[in-house]
């Protein structure tokens, strides 16, 4: 029997019926996009409520955490490509991050997302900031997975950031293939991602809550029990912090040790509900 790869393990099934993990479902590959897609255009209208309440308000911690680590704009102004970045969230705190800091002016996000429905709620959202009608930031939909040449030539980016967008996708392997494209050699790879909870105890906690708490919430809150069941189940189907890891190596970019923490490939948030990976294109 053949050993696969973390690559191939984690890349939709290569037989004749290609399928796929839709949170807990196997569904038919080409049907995983359609389906996500109805998520986010069901959550988009609550989305930000939405995850302050799941996430008793931490998900900002931890983006506030993902960009001081990667420190934008500290050697210059810099072009950034946030994917998945559906409402803007990341592309803020860049943009805040580089201007509060280094009074810098000129570094720009572009905001790509798979939905409209999303990138419209950031559209809007960006229009009460002094970012709005400025070249520091873009709106553009397009596939993680494929992101168009023309609009995303490669050798392009200083820093590709994906935050919580990149288990949506069908193919992680063909999402990072892509970020390493895009990426200029010297450039940064970094996702935040729910990850795996290291402690047992603290796991079976974690389950209790994201399994009865979390899709109760999208019932009370946004009258959408479903959604929010496959925003817990999609968590739980993706790797774990070295398989991961692996996949970003295997996309070419150079990663630190196999461990967490200083000098590691990933550094793990709240004892591993949430991991930011990093990786750079050499
Ligand atoms: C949980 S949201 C995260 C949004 C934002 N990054 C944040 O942290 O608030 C996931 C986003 O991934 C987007 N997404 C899913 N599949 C995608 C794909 N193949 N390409 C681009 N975006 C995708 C969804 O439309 C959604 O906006």
């Amino acid at each position: 029997m053949s050993t696969l790869t973390h690559s191939q393990a984690f890349a939709p099934s290569q037989e004749a019926h290609r399928t796929t993990h839709f949170g807990f479902r196997t569904v038919p590959e080409e049907d995983k996009e359609s389906l996500v897609k109805n998520v986010f255009d069901s959550v988009a209208s609550s989305y930000d409520l939405m995850n302050d309440a799941m996430s008793l308000g931490v998900h900002r911690l931890w983006k506030d955490e993902f960009v001081s680590l990667l420190k934008p704009g500290s050697k210059g102004p810099i072009k950034c490509i946030d994917v998945a970045g559906g409402t803007g969230d990341v592309a803020l705190r860049i943009l805040d991050f580089v201007r509060e800091r280094y009074a810098d002016r000129e570094t720009a996000v572009d905001v790509v997302d798979i939905n409209g429905e999303m990138l419209k709620k950031g559209y809007k959202r960006f229009k009460k900031t002094m970012y709005h009608n400025t070249p520091q930031i873009a709106f553009q939909e397009a596939n993680a997975q494929a992101l168009p040449e023309d609009r995303f030539p490669a050798n392009t980016y200083d820093l590709y950031t994906i935050a919580f967008g990149i288990r949506n996708c069908t193919s992680v392997p063909d999402v990072l293939t892509e970020a390493y494209r895009v990426l200029k050699p010297g450039g940064t790879f970094a996702c935040l991602e729910f990850s795996k909870v290291n402690n047992p105890l603290f796991s079976a906690v974690y389950d209790q809550y994201s399994f009865s708490i979390i899709p109760l919430l999208g019932t009370i809150l946004a009258g959408d029990r479903e959604s929010y069941q496959y925003l817990v189940e999609s968590i739980r189907k993706f790797p774990s912090q070295p398989e991961f890891a692996k996949m970003i190596e295997d996309a070419g970019l150079t990663i630190g040790g196999m461990h967490e923490g200083k000098g590691g490939a990933w550094r793990d948030l709240w004892g591993g509900i949430a991991a930011i990976h990093t990786g750079v294109k050499l």
